[in-house]
């Protein structure tokens, strides 16, 4: 495997006998996977999407990746959920902090900004004056082509679009990711013209990340999206066994089921670089909206170190121990730098010449996994070799793939979110959508009390 997963700081929690007492329940899960005989089995279709997707349309997005290179300073990318969160992710995994302050010439590709993903009006306008008079493209992704936030944030960026190149010449700077046949943006986008990729029917917004949701972004942005895609490919092979001996994903699965069910209900995905927040952003997304049904499932939740050791790590070591943790590790750095020399030990760090900051790094991680294993939190660890759009792919699909087979094993439909609606029709009747009248009257009623 490209990946390694590490179990050993798991032993003194989880008994072998108990992972093997595991092994029915997980081919149940994988069988109810791969026949798609599971709940919510007609949004399966990520499981083989690294071998099976449309290739014409591969194609159809590097050359509009190409295009967008070529005319755009910026490209403003509108989504929200799982129409932004893998987008993010990948594009911050695969590019240096401060991406978009980087020169033109380094960067060979247009700064990316990310919009319609919060309802706050100084976020939009923020933006608005960041684009200045920048050359500009918009992609705007929405499966169900009607969603609030990133509607709003396309008008107003359609509009600045058409004040600056005219009906016709924005219509060219719009790419439209949707539903093949349906909703306001599908219709939308027919009508005018604008370039539209599909959202395949069988793969949820959490799942998206390798369809043009995220592949049209993260191609833009430079990245050779055929890389990631190899990689989701051989993660597709590696873990296409129900053997938990052989399948590290669904070990994963496994053990934090096991873990769950001896009460450590919450799991903190961690990172050692900043630039993998967003990927527990996505991972967040991809674990709770998938588990977390019907009283069930385990809260995911996530930590950013050595960062957060300064404020979260308090009660990670000594708080309520119904914490986890799984480490995202990166064992090669992207670049290194060694401890600057110095005559004296005025600031004490001499002891570290010699030393890269990497070694630090690693040392912290190594140091912290044990003192928290210690205060009694089990510790999973993933570790990846390289920070690439290949080690990428693979992380994916092990996460996806681990989350089908986990779902399963709690005897929900890991691929619907009937939760996230709820909100929606309170915000819809409070702002007087049409159809909502007797919910309006209702909620003013309980707000006047
Ligand atoms: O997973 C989900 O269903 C949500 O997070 C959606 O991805 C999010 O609401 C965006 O939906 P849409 O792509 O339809 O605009």
């Amino acid at each position: 495997s490209h990946i390694s997963f590490d179990t050993t700081n798991v032993e003194n929690f989880v008994a072998k006998h108990e992972l093997d007492e595991m092994q029915p329940l997980i081919t149940m899960a994988d069988s109810q996977l791969r026949n798609r005989t599971g709940a919510g089995a007609e949004y399966s279709d990520w499981i083989t999407l690294p071998t099976d997707y449309d290739k014409a349309e591969f194609a159809r997005i590097q050359k509009a990746a190409e295009q967008i290179k070529s005319d755009s300073q910026a490209l403003v990318v509108i989504g929200i959920g799982g129409s932004y969160l893998g987008a993010k992710a990948a594009i911050d995994f695969l590019h240096p902090s401060f991406y978009n302050e980087l020169s033109d010439e380094e960067r060979q590709a247009p700064k990316i900004y990310f919009a319609g993903n919060s309802t706050s009006s100084a976020y939009i306008n923020d933006l608005v004056r960041v684009l200045g008079d920048k050359d500009f493209s918009v992609n705007v992704i929405s499966k169900s082509g009607t969603t609030t936030e990133p509607s709003i944030a396309f008008r107003v960026f359609k509009k600045l679009l058409e004040k600056k190149y005219g009906e016709a010449g924005a219509k060219k700077r719009i790419y439209a990711t949707t539903d093949a046949n349906k909703g306001a943006l599908h219709d939308e986008a027919a009508a005018e013209g604008y370039e539209t990729f599909v959202i395949p029917d069988g793969v949820g917004g959490r799942f998206s990340v390798l369809t043009p949701v995220g592949l049209l972004p993260i191609a833009a942005s430079g990245v050779d999206i055929q890389q990631l895609m190899d990689g989701a490919k051989d993660a597709q092979d590696e873990y296409s066994d129900s053997d938990l001996r052989k399948n590290e994903a669904y070990r994963y699965a496994a053990l934090r089921r096991i873990l769950y069910d001896k009460g450590y209900t919450t799991e903190l995905l961690i990172n050692w670089e900043p630039t993998m927040q967003y990927l527990s952003e996505w991972w967040k997304q991809l674990m709770g909206e998938s588990e977390g049904k019907n009283q069930k499932g385990i809260y995911p939740s996530s930590a950013n170190f050595s960062t957060d050791l300064h404020s979260l790590g308090q009660y990670i070591q000594e708080g309520r121990r119904d914490l986890f943790e799984t480490v995202v590790k990166l064992d090669n750095p992207v670049s290194n730098i060694a401890l600057p020399e110095e005559e004296g030990n005025k600031d004490g760090l001499q002891y570290l010449e010699g030393k890269t900051v990497d070694e630090v790094n690693t040392n912290a991680f190594q140091g912290v996994t044990l003192a928290h294993v210690d205060g009694g939190v089990p510790n999973l660890a993933v570790h990846i070799p390289q920070q690439d759009a290949y080690s990428l792919g693979y992380l994916i699909y092990f996460f996806e793939i681990a989350v089908g087979a986990s779902g399963y094993t709690f005897g929900i439909n890991p691929f619907n979110q009937p939760g996230v609606e709820a909100y929606k029709t309170n915000m819809f009747a409070l702002l007087g959508k049409p159809g909502y009248e007797e919910q309006t009257k209702t909620l003013r009623a309980r707000l006047n009390k």
